[in-house]
């Protein structure tokens, strides 16, 4: 980040004039519902407001932007005028709004290796974001998934240290923008370990050294702090039982001392009341998400930990002076109020065709018995399962809702739709599976995994709702289809690689989509061979379940272990097997 003389006079400047309870409300993140009324966002100074899962803000954008502008105004109320900061959770596009575009997740841009296009995304992400009414994007999620157990594998770019640096440098970019008044703020997070824990334990304790950490996990943090991110987000892991939240020789001794970060270092959810009060202050946190009920905790604990010496006033000003200068850069004291002109950006052709691509970038490849693709035209299919023929199953967590949606939702298309737009043939479909259609030339089974996010997709996790082979019910699917001698092509929608080695065995085709978004109906363009198949494995790929025998995956924990395929493989039409 420049440092940028002016800037920082008129950061000094403001922060002279602040009152202690002024400097902490500024240091306060809420909810616009529930935390907080219209008139404490005055009373108590707040600097951001988080929108997540809960009652929206209104039934459309116009709404949405009435709502945060209502909410500035209070603010710019109070003696200061400081406007607020809105952050969201726009991962993989606006995806808490309905009839945003969605782009694939992250591990499936991954696989794209497009930094032009991961810039493209993420420059649409922050419009739609902004359309909306939103400066702050908590994204991107910038980990090394160690073990596909993680539920939060598909929030990542890869396993790869060199390309999530790539691609963190392009998200940040085009998030931001490369000027100066961002067009929205981003954040690199979970710093630092939350891709590392023992076993994927999502908030799990990271065991590696302070050497490893440096070489595999620090690489992308740099590559974002170069290209100017203005947020990092702590990690909800421990390293070595310390709770990343607290622990200061990270976050203020290698973060902001040694790599020198000057933006703002915010909490992850209700990180004061579970992670020691005061000790995340002094470890360096300098906004906290002050939610579900940890308000007054918060701001009292903190006012109190200042009059009695336990936090220090320059930790303090430190923290404000990060908030307040971020709050400069994004252009806030010029124009803090949402643009209205953006709303009839949303979903708009232009930024769905970009997702488009992304989704037919994504695809990688596995297997293509004698050619089977490219499907020709006027073959006749079956579609087979619920997966094919829904946008919210297609979508992955985070979309609409936190965990995700199992309905369609506003402007996206399905995989069956894809088929049906560009088959000049015949088209069926078996959603259930079970109507094994014995007169088709193709059956195309999409499985795969339902939504969730977080700690919900751990595997062998507090809920264990899920596993690293594919359902029993979808492997049904699959064995009445290959019991009738159809030949067969799989598009798995996961969030991770999975143990499939048996169905690729089977089948003729096999293609990993990760989680597509909104535009399935990308996927049949490559499967027609309008396009070729150009993604690659972001990260190897498991061979059995036997191999997860260590706290990682068999990738990490032990190299004497073959995957079924390596990292970087992935196959187009010019080749064959
Ligand atoms: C969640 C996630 C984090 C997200 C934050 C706000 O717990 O860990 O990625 O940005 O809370 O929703």
């Amino acid at each position: 980040m420049k440092n940028n003389r002016h800037l920082e006079q008129k950061v000094e400047k403001l922060l002279a004039q602040m009152t202690l309870d002024e400097k902490i409300g500024q240091m306060t993140q809420v909810r616009h519902f529930d935390d907080i009324t219209l008139n404490e966002i005055n009373t108590k100074f707040i600097g951001s407001i988080i929108h997540t899962q809960g009652p929206t803000p209104g039934n459309d954008a116009a709404e949405w932007q009435a709502k945060f502008t209502e909410l500035q105004k209070q603010a710019l109320s109070t003696r200061l005028g400081i406007p607020l900061l809105f952050g969201v959770d726009a991962v993989h596009g606006q995806n808490t709004y309905d009839g945003a575009v969605i782009f694939p997740h992250n591990i499936g841009l991954g696989a794209s290796r497009n930094a032009g296009l991961v810039e493209k995304a993420a420059a649409i992400t922050a419009i739609e974001s902004k359309a909306t009414g939103f400066n702050w994007v908590f994204s991107p999620c910038v980990a090394i998934p160690f073990n596909e157990k993680w539920g939060r594998v598909y929030e990542a770019f890869s396993e790869s240290t060199e390309l999530t640096a790539e691609l963190t440098k392009a998200s940040i970019r085009g998030h931001q923008g490369l000027t100066e008044p961002f067009t929205v703020m981003a954040t690199a997070k979970h710093f630092i370990g939350d891709g590392a824990t023992d076993f994927g334990v999502e908030g799990g304790n990271t065991t590696l050294s302070l050497d490893e950490i440096r070489q595999q996990l620090l690489p992308p943090y740099q590559a974002a702090i170069a290209s100017g991110v203005g947020s990092v987000m702590a990690s909800f892991n421990t390293l070595d039982g310390v709770p990343m939240h607290a622990h200061k020789a990270m976050i203020t001794g290698l973060l902001k001392a040694e790599l020198n970060f000057g933006g703002i270092v915010v909490s992850d959810w209700k990180a004061y009341s579970r992670f020691g009060g005061n000790d995340i202050i002094n470890a360096g946190i300098d906004m906290v998400m002050a939610v579900d009920g940890d308000l007054g905790l918060f701001q009292e604990g903190v006012k109190n930990g200042v009059l009695n010496g336990v936090i220090s006033q320059e930790r303090i000003d430190d923290a404000v002076r990060r908030i307040l200068r971020q709050k400069f850069r994004m252009g806030l004291f010029d124009n803090p109020f949402p643009d209205g002109s953006l709303i009839s950006t949303i979903g708009i052709q232009e930024h769905r065709n970009v997702a488009r691509q992304a989704v037919r970038e994504s695809l990688v490849l596995l297997k293509n018995r004698n050619n089977i693709l490219p499907l020709k035209k006027d073959a006749r299919i079956v579609v087979v399962g619920e997966f094919g023929d829904n946008c919210g199953l297609q979508s992955g967590g985070w979309t609409v809702n936190w965990q995700g949606t199992t309905e369609n939702y506003k402007g996206a298309t399905t995989i069956l739709d894809g088929f049906i737009k560009h088959t000049a043939g015949e088209v069926l479909y078996d959603k259930d599976g079970l109507a094994g259609y014995d007169n088709v030339d193709v059956a195309v089974i999409v499985v795969g995994e339902t939504p969730y996010a977080e700690f919900f997709g751990d595997v062998g996790g507090e809920m264990n709702k899920y596993q690293l082979t594919l359902t029993e019910a979808h492997q049904q699917i699959f064995e009445t289809y290959t019991a009738k001698g159809i030949k067969t092509v799989v598009i798995l929608i996961s969030g991770r690689p999975l143990v499939v080695t048996d169905q690729i065995n089977q089948c003729d085709a096999f293609v990993a989509a990760w989680l597509p978004g909104s535009e399935g109906d990308g996927i049949a363009e490559v499967l027609y061979g309008k396009h070729d198949f150009k993604g690659k494995l972001p990260h190897s790929w498991p061979k059995s379940e036997a191999d997860y025998i260590g706290k990682y995956g068999p990738n990490y924990w032990d190299n004497t272990i073959e995957p079924l395929f390596p990292f970087g493989y992935g196959l187009n039409y010019n080749q064959s097997l």
